[in-house]
């Protein structure tokens, strides 16, 4: 196993039925819904370029055909752009251009784990990033970038964290460790526990340092939570033999996966894009009023 391989690939699993969002997401990917005017997965895939990832792995189901054409040449919308002269706006279609794209059928909804190890083949024996494009991260910061540089001095697996109220751990993975400095030593972690069963209120949020060990443990992993191939009970056997680190966010996170974070991420982008902002916020501010 080369874990001081240069982190280069990126898995982004991108299969989930999107309940949450339905009738949205009947025939439609959730991971293409916009927040102001760029799909989800296209700001966890410049996150991920920021920091120097070069190859995706979009692991998808069934109706995610939108995805591949988005990250696809679009040479009739392209030329459309050129004569008209809408040179931002070409720039912005092209952007990721040059970028690889791999993309992988998960042919069954088996959980996040089964979808991760779909993506084997294609990561060979290198640490490789997950990133779940629904935990849409502030774009000034870079939790990322953060995460790659801790990697590369404990060339071992990384979690990132939040605290997220008590009532809430049973939506996600949750784990019991010790603040070592900047970051946590995992002792366990346990997949959307009952509140009063919880070893913590840290929860791991979509993104992921993996080494390629995390494959034989997923593919010797039974089912957990909800019946489904845990990406997070892996972890767990993983964590009995090895270190793996938990890396608390510094800055914002949205649970754009959610009708009420998807709302709150999208009033902060439109708040920070230049050509909205003002007359959004003069919105806003009559809107509040009118409220009071
Ligand atoms: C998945 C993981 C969970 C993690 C969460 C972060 O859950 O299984 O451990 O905390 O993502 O968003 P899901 O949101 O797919 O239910």
């Amino acid at each position: 196993m080369n874990i001081s391989a240069t982190i280069k690939k990126a898995v982004l699993p991108a299969a989930g039925l999107g309940t949450r969002f339905l009738p949205a997401t009947k025939a439609s990917p959730k991971e293409m819904l916009p927040i102001v005017d760029k799909p989800l997965i296209q700001y966890a895939v410049e996150e991920a370029v920021k920091c120097g990832i070069e190859e995706f792995i979009i692991i998808t189901g069934k109706h995610k055909r939108a995805i591949e054409d988005h990250f696809d040449n679009a040479y009739e919308l392209e030329e459309k752009l050129k004569t008209s002269g809408k040179k931002k706006l070409l720039e912005e279609v092209n952007k990721l251009n040059k970028i690889n794209f791999a993309y992988i059928r998960q042919r069954a909804a088996l959980g996040l784990g089964h979808a991760i190890l779909c993506a084997k083949p294609f990561v060979g024996d290198e640490p490789f990033v997950v990133i779940l494009s629904d935990d849409l991260i502030e774009p000034s910061y870079n939790l990322l970038g953060e995460m790659i540089k801790v990697y590369y001095e404990k060339k071992s697996p990384i979690v990132a964290l939040d605290e997220v109220p008590i009532s809430d751990v049973q939506r996600y993975g949750i784990i019991d460790g010790i603040l070592e400095g900047e970051v946590y030593k995992i002792k366990d972690l346990v997949e959307k526990p009952e509140p009063d069963k919880s070893p913590s209120n840290l929860a791991i949020l979509g993104r992921y340092i993996l080494t390629p060990d995390i494959f034989p443990a997923l593919e010797t992993q039974k089912p957990g939570a909800g019946g489904e191939i845990q990406l997070t009970d892996a972890l767990s056997r993983m964590a009995k033999k090895k270190t793996i680190y938990g890396y608390p966010i510094k800055g914002k996170r949205f649970d754009a996966g959610d009708k009420l974070g998807y709302l709150k991420a999208t009033v902060d982008f439109a708040l920070s894009n230049s050509e909205l902002s003002q007359k959004f916020k003069e919105y806003l501010i009559n809107k509040v009023k009118a409220l009071l």
